[in-house]
């Protein structure tokens, strides 16, 4: 079978696009190959778990840092020598971090969580990188400031993710639909195994953490109610999946279809807007799942659409299968009224 490589891909078929300038493509390269770094670690991370049971590995377990941080480092450096970059932002660093003088500099902004699902990765669950890419407004030299990086998820020039779980997998958007990658660790190279993807009108997947149901408000009761009964468009209950990583319950649900639900959390009042934050969670995953022809939202506006404040501003979200998100979305609306 006729093997495409993401670099041909994007050369290829986003040929009328801006993005398939070199300096586009070897930024991806570069984050490519951050992510095959990172992928080698989190399929090590077993082995040297058990190795490290033996006593046969030297004290690696104590110097490699916690994945997060050595996602985040190997990102950090990667990313910081590609050479087209003014910024960028972390989850895990609470300022921008500048690309040093000493480097080549361009226009792209990224953002990004190093490792989604961390929690998860003791257990062997899968985890994921998900990235988020902007471009300054106006031409410059200097460090790209905080106001020039908090745009609107819909300025977004690319988004998508890295799965590390049976297979590696990048999938991404550069606003021409969304494509899927395998890595074939045989040669290296992620090839083209999803193409075009679209997720189903309506799912049959609800996905959120029950366990908070007590400091849910009633809307957001409702709303998981709807999934739960037979009383839905479906006249059956939506099977309940929630694997606890965010990448891994979207890329489900983009597949097969269905809803991923994270409500504002009342129990904490540190966190009124949830969890999951907007800038390198919900709004690359936004883009990805608006170009596969579902929806994403806070419960009241498109999460394309939201303003930053702040760089790790959180958000309710709600996001996957199109009827099922508007159908929360109608939801909130009535009990606004
Ligand atoms: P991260 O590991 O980047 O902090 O993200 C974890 C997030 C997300 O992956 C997942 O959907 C959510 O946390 C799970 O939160 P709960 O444990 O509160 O359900
Ligand atoms: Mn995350
Ligand atoms: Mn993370």
């Amino acid at each position: 079978m006729k093997q495409v490589t993401v670099t041909e891909h994007l050369l290829l078929h986003q040929k009328e696009s801006p993005m398939a300038t070199g300096r586009f493509t070897s930024m991806f390269n570069e984050l490519i190959l951050a992510a095959k770094i990172i992928s080698r670690e989190v399929n090590k991370a077993g082995l040297v778990d058990v190795l490290g049971l033996t006593g046969e590995v030297n004290v690696q377990g104590e110097a490699v840092r916690k994945l997060d941080d050595y996602a985040n480092a190997v990102l950090i450096h990667r990313m910081q020598r590609a050479g087209v970059l003014c910024a960028i932002g972390s989850e895990e660093n609470a300022d921008l971090i500048e690309i040093p003088d000493h480097l080549p500099k361009g226009d792209y902004i990224l953002i990004f969580d190093p490792l989604d699902g961390s929690s998860n990765i003791d257990a062997n669950v899968n985890v994921g990188t998900i990235f988020s890419v902007l471009r300054r407004k106006e031409k410059s030299e200097c460090a790209a400031r905080l106001c020039e990086v908090l745009q609107k998820g819909y300025e977004q020039v690319a988004a998508g993710y890295f799965l590390y779980g049976s297979s590696t997998m990048m999938v991404y958007t550069t606003g021409r639909g969304v494509n899927g990658f395998t890595l074939d660790p045989s040669v290296g190279e992620f090839l083209l195994s999803h193409p075009d993807i679209k997720t189903p009108e309506r799912g049959k997947i609800y996905s959120v953490n029950e366990g908070y149901w007590s400091f849910w408000d009633e809307a957001t009761r409702e709303a998981v109610s709807y999934f739960k009964g037979s009383d839905n468009e479906r006249g059956k209950p939506y099977s309940a999946r929630y694997i606890g990583s965010l990448v891994a319950d979207f890329h489900r649900n983009l597949l097969y279809g269905g809803i991923f639900l994270y409500p504002a959390d009342m129990q904490d009042p540190k966190k009124p807007k949830g969890k999951l934050r907007l800038m390198c969670e919900a709004s690359p995953l936004a883009f990805v799942i608006e170009q596969a022809g579902g929806a994403a939202s806070d419960g009241e506006r498109p999460i394309l659409d939201i303003e930053p404040t702040e760089l790790h501003e959180r958000v309710p979200l709600f996001i996957g299968s199109k009827r099922d998100v508007e159908k929360v979305v109608e939801i909130y609306r009535k009990h606004k009224k």
